[in-house]
């Protein structure tokens, strides 16, 4: 009857054989947002090519401001070569031509200026929409929300190669010819680890920072609910990543116990450069032959981890010019020390030592020979605080701050062959566009 359901918000009379229908929207697909995110995505791609027209449209008048330069330059030169030959007038007119191209120059400035923030603004908006289809994909059937994602990681793409433009166009030679990092992008989240467990939170991704001819587009991704360094898989490229489908998944406990630990690993022309758990050591599994070798490494000590995380006595990183771990010794009283690795013969070729206090560290990469290291200013900021040259063996205490994408952070590297840094933060890939100083400092 009718008014003993209502009476009863819907409980059982024993022995009645009514039952009531349970609100189900909680189960219930979200179609209707999933629509509105495909929209979305629509209105970004459009904004997008906007912003790739102008990058076309920069780098031509780029060029053609160069080539005024020049002629300017070497009409200066025959002035100056021959001072004589030269009217008043056409002194002026030269002087004239200089004031505007100078002008032209910041007029584009300007608009690049423009442009960059708009592109932050659409980064902005692909990662909310990624965290939102992250969630999507963990609470019902990924397969509903599969179309939607390829859009996003087609326009995640097309993103990553206008802003790398855009980083070329005021860093014209992206090798070591310029002064340091003077700023990181806002982060990049590309989005959840492939375990999809948000307790894997010790963990680490990237690329080869010296692939293998043919290997250029691989990605690897490990990661862990404890500082164990188990598992480790290689994606073919990007879209796999993204998609979760391994290549193949190494697993260094069979057939042999090739364990690591620390979770401050790099893969370097397809080698798996990690901390060994047991004996303490710094060891490389060579994927190609799927075996492992370790060496102690003289001096260090297993007593002082980074800020955020247990176990990372011994941190491999990679730049332009090789390979380096990064530990503190019981001599050096934690403080770190800076070791560059002879890749053939697999032991350290030289050594530096810092000033900065490992333990007061959260991580720390390297990047043309220079030493970074972060610590955190907040829940939602990080900063690089010191840097150390190994060129003029001199640290310096500075101040760069960037955006975390969330408080705790175990993995941060730099590699060389995109200058993009690679974090794993709480379980999430994310990365960061590096600008560097335009001057050699
Ligand atoms: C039924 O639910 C309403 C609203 O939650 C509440 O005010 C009322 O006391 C409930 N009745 C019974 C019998 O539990
Ligand atoms: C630079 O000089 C060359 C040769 O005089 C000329 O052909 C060219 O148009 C000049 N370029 C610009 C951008 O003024
Ligand atoms: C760019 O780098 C190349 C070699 O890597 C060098 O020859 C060239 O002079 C550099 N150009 C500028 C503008 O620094
Ligand atoms: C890895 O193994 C392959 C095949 O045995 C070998 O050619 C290569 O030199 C090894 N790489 C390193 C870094 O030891």
């Amino acid at each position: 009857p009718v008014d003993l359901w209502t009476g009863r918000n819907g409980t059982v009379d024993p022995g009645d054989q009514c039952s009531c229908g349970a609100f189900l929207s909680g189960t219930i697909f979200p179609m209707g947002e999933l629509v509105q995110l495909e929209q979305t995505a629509v209105q970004i791609s459009q904004k997008l090519e906007l912003e790739i027209i102008k990058v076309d449209m920069y780098e031509s008048k780029l060029t053609i401001y160069m080539e005024k330069v020049v002629n300017l330059t070497l009409v200066i030169k025959m002035m100056e070569d021959d001072p004589d030959s030269y009217s008043e007038l056409y002194i002026q007119e030269v002087k004239i031509q200089i004031k505007q191209v100078e002008a032209l120059i910041l007029e584009l400035q300007a608009s690049i200026q423009t442009s960059s923030s708009v592109l932050i603004t659409i980064r902005k908006e692909i990662t909310v929409i990624i965290v939102e289809l992250t969630k999507l994909e963990t609470k019902y059937d990924k397969n509903l929300v599969l179309v939607t994602r390829r859009e996003y990681i087609k326009l995640q793409q097309k993103l990553d190669e206008c802003e790398r433009r855009h980083n070329e166009i005021f860093n014209p030679n992206i090798s070591c010819n310029h002064g340091g990092i003077s700023r990181l992008s806002k982060p990049i989240i590309s989005q959840l680890n492939a375990n999809l467990g948000t307790g894997h939170i010790y963990g680490g991704w990237g690329k080869d920072s010296h692939p293998l001819p043919g290997t250029e587009n691989r990605y690897w991704y490990s990661a862990a609910t404890t500082t164990v360094v188990r598992y480790m898989s290689v994606y073919s490229d990007y879209y796999k990543l993204i998609m979760r489908q391994a290549m193949k998944t190494y697993d260094l406990l069979s057939p042999k116990n090739w364990q690591g630990t620390g979770n401050n690993y790099i893969i370097r022309a397809n080698t798996f450069y990690y901390q060994y758990a047991s004996p303490f050591s710094m060891a490389k599994f060579n994927i190609t032959s799927q075996t492992a070798e370790y060496r102690a490494v003289s001096g260090a000590s297993s007593r002082f981890s980074y800020h955020y995380s247990d176990n990372q006595n011994l941190d491999f990183a990679a730049d332009e010019s090789g390979l380096w771990v990064m530990y503190a010794t019981e001599a050096s009283k934690g403080k770190l020390v800076l070791g560059k690795i002879d890749e053939a013969a697999f032991a350290l070729k030289q050594v530096w030592q810092t000033s900065v206090y490992k333990p007061s560290v959260g991580n720390a990469f390297m990047v043309c020979g220079v030493l970074y290291t972060t610590r955190s200013v907040d829940t939602k900021t990080e900063e690089i605080f010191y840097t150390y040259d190994t060129h003029t063996q001199k640290g310096l205490y500075v101040s760069i701050p960037f955006e975390k994408f969330q408080e705790r952070y175990t993995y941060l590297d730099y590699n060389p062959t995109d200058q993009k840094l690679y974090m794993y933060n709480n379980g999430y890939y994310v990365s960061y566009h590096v600008w560097f100083n335009q001057n050699q400092s």
